[in-house]
């Protein structure tokens, strides 16, 4: 996979550990041009650092993808920056292990807002930039707890938006399919080691997990990062409206 010459936003590479920072050192390390998009100031600055130390490009907007100004004023300052956008990884997101009936509303909205509204508000705000150049790589991130419900560090209104976002991309994909656009979603289980588990994987917690595994071991970052790395190529320019399951076998369907 080569990404020379490709401009790519990754939203929620704030986080030193997390699944977007991740991406963004893969593409980077593949000759990608990355811009990490975070509501998390200084993690997005150590972010660029490290990318730059490594021999990369990179650069920083600090954005909040569930507000539509804040979105478009910032795709519009990559675009000032870079000439061109290529791929979009809808990555930020936010979770709470909250039972239904307790879920206050503005939680609902929260939850709802980063990981679903601001997939729409990204979405809408780079397309025209795709469609100029007749190409384009959009990758959201769904979760396993979309699918079979029950996440274990999710709600309800945590796998009804990652639902949501699998159904969005869905009907992206077919609208913008003429212009060489793809729009795809992955759906990853348990990823150990980031912060939207807030602490809760206990040694034991991981170890009951384990067992519900058949490849025996929770994910990586990297897991995650190598199939995103992959539905963004150029060389997977037929697969689209997608979702891609990385759980480790833990939902067969
Ligand atoms: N870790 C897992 O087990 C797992 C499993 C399935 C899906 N996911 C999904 O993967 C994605 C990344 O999660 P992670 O585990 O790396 O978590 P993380 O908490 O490490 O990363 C989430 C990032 O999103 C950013 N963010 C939060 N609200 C934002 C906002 N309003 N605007 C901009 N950025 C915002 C945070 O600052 C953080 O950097 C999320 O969408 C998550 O739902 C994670």
């Amino acid at each position: 996979m080569n990404f020379e010459g490709r401009v790519a936003i990754i939203t929620g590479a704030g986080s030193e550990t997390g699944i977007g920072r991740e991406i963004a050192r893969q593409l980077s390390k593949r000759g990608a041009k990355v811009v990490l998009a975070d509501i998390n100031e200084s993690g997005l600055e150590s972010g660029v650092r490290e990318i730059e130390r490594n021999g990369g490009t990179a650069s920083s907007i600090t954005v909040d993808v569930t507000s539509r100004d804040n979105v478009q004023q910032s795709i519009k300052e990559v675009t000032e920056r870079f000439g061109r956008i290529d791929i979009l990884v809808n990555n930020a997101g936010v979770s709470r292990p909250t039972g239904v009936t307790e879920i206050p509303e503005d939680e609902w909205d929260l939850v709802f807002n980063v990981n679903m509204k601001g997939v729409f508000f990204l979405t809408q705000a780079v397309l025209p930039y795709m469609k100029e150049n007749n190409y384009g790589r959009i990758v959201s991130m769904s979760s396993v707890s979309g699918k079979r419900g029950g996440g274990i560090f999710g709600g309800s209104h945590y796998s009804a938006a990652k639902a949501g976002v699998t159904g969005f991309s869905k009907a992206v994909a077919r609208e913008v399919a003429k212009y060489e656009i793809t729009c795809n979603t992955v759906a990853p289980g348990m990823i150990g080691g980031t912060d939207i588990t807030s602490g809760l994987l206990t040694e034991e917690k991981k170890a009951e997990i384990q067992n519900g595994i058949p490849l025996g071991r929770v994910g990586k970052v990297e897991d995650v990062a190598y199939s995103i790395a992959f539905l963004v190529s150029e060389g997977a320019g037929y697969i689209t409206g997608e979702e891609l399951d990385i759980n480790g076998g833990s939902h067969i369907d």
